[in-house]
């Protein structure tokens, strides 16, 4: 099997293709990823040699149209995937999410690909005060991040409507682990931690998210590209909710710091309360979250922990000015 993976230098993506690696050691994985500010080549420095790379964006027709020749599946992970930057300017999420998704929807068509499996999230559906989310629940999506993932989604339905190409669209909840861009709240409160920096916990820090460590979402995504029903959504939670100011108490604690680290801050604008994902229709195809968010917790402090060539780069390059942007205040 040949598959393209778009999007693979980034954080999931990248653990994506080494759970396929891992798993189907035969398979030929091509990758298709714009570098963005969040994709990097060394995400997949451990499988370089087993992988073919190609930089392109997936909204270029060409560029896709020669990434996708002889593939029989398509997954794509390709996106912008921080809220607050939507918040400020939604453009990028809309050319990726939407007319990228399209492009690669008709590439795969014309190219006769098998299967189509778009990587999606529980924002889709919105904030849930009470209950959990279905893959039936009404799509409801708050922010521009969100509403032009959902957009993606509704793409991919319609290519399966109307053209009949067969699709699966996998939905996770929020993600930690290895690899991930300090933008985010697990790692930036690491990072920040391990610094002695203060932690922006944006409004009371009482929003609740649904952890899921990135190699059980990886084996979600891939269970449900070899087992899901076409035309179906699969939802893939984590094991656990997790008020904000809880999460990022435990890292605290794991890195020996004290909670007089944290800094309330001004709230994200439109932010969702609550993410709450029900995982029975995945778990029916033999799927289920391995890592207790403890033990990946402390396996993701450790990992950043050991690896500053890694983030080192990060820090002291566009993440610098996004952060003074963001927070208005210098990191570090
Ligand atoms: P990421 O930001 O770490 O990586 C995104 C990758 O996509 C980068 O390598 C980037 O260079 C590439 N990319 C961006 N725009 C592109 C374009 N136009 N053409 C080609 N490549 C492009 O993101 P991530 O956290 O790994 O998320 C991957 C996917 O999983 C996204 O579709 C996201 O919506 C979804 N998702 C993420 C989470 C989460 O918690 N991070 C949860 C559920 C679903
Ligand atoms: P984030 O990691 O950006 O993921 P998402 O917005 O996709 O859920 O944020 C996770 C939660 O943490 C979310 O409720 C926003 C909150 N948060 C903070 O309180 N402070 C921060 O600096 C960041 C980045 C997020």
């Amino acid at each position: 099997m040949k598959t393209l993976i778009t999007g693979a230098a980034g954080f999931i993506g990248s653990a994506y293709a080494r759970v396929v690696l891992d798993s189907r050691p035969e398979e030929q994985l091509v990758v298709l990823d714009k570098l963005t500010y969040a994709g990097r080549r060394e995400n997949l420095a451990e499988i370089d040699d087993r992988i073919e790379f190609v930089q392109g964006a997936i909204e270029d027709r060409d560029a896709v149209r020669e990434a996708i020749a002889g593939c029989d599946c398509v997954v794509n992970f390709a996106a912008e995937s921080h809220v607050d930057r939507s918040i400020d300017d939604q453009d990028a999420f809309a050319r990726t999410h939407v007319i990228g998704t399209g492009v690669v929807l008709d590439a795969a068509r014309e190219a006769g690909v098998q299967r189509f499996l778009q990587v999606s999230t529980d924002e889709v559906y919105g904030s849930i005060e009470e209950g959990t989310f279905t893959e039936d629940s009404p799509i409801r999506p708050s922010s521009p991040y969100s509403a032009t993932k959902a957009g993606g989604d509704l793409l991919v339905s319609a290519h399966f409507h109307t053209y009949g190409l067969e699709t699966v669209i996998c939905r996770g909840s929020n993600n930690y682990g290895l690899r991930q861009y300090p933008e985010k709240l697990i790692p930036l409160t690491i990072l920040n931690a391990l610094a002695g920096d203060s932690i922006p916990v944006y409004g009371d820090g009482l929003q609740v998210r649904n952890w899921i460590h990135v190699e059980d979402f990886a084996r979600a995504i891939d269970t449900v590209l070899l087992d899901g029903a076409p035309g179906e959504v699969y939802n893939a939670g984590g094991p656990v909710e997790v008020p904000n100011i809880e999460a990022v108490k435990r890292v605290l604690e794991l890195t020996g710091r004290d909670e007089s680290l944290i800094e309330y801050v001004r709230d994200r604008p439109g932010h969702d309360r609550r993410y709450s994902l029900s995982s029975d229709k995945v778990r029916g195809l033999g799927w289920e979250p391995r890592t207790r968010f403890t033990d990946g917790l402390v396996a993701t402090v450790d990992w950043y922990r050991d690896n500053e060539p890694w983030w080192e780069p990060i820090r002291s390059g566009e993440y610098r000015a996004y952060y003074e942007r963001q927070y208005g205040r210098a990191l570090g």
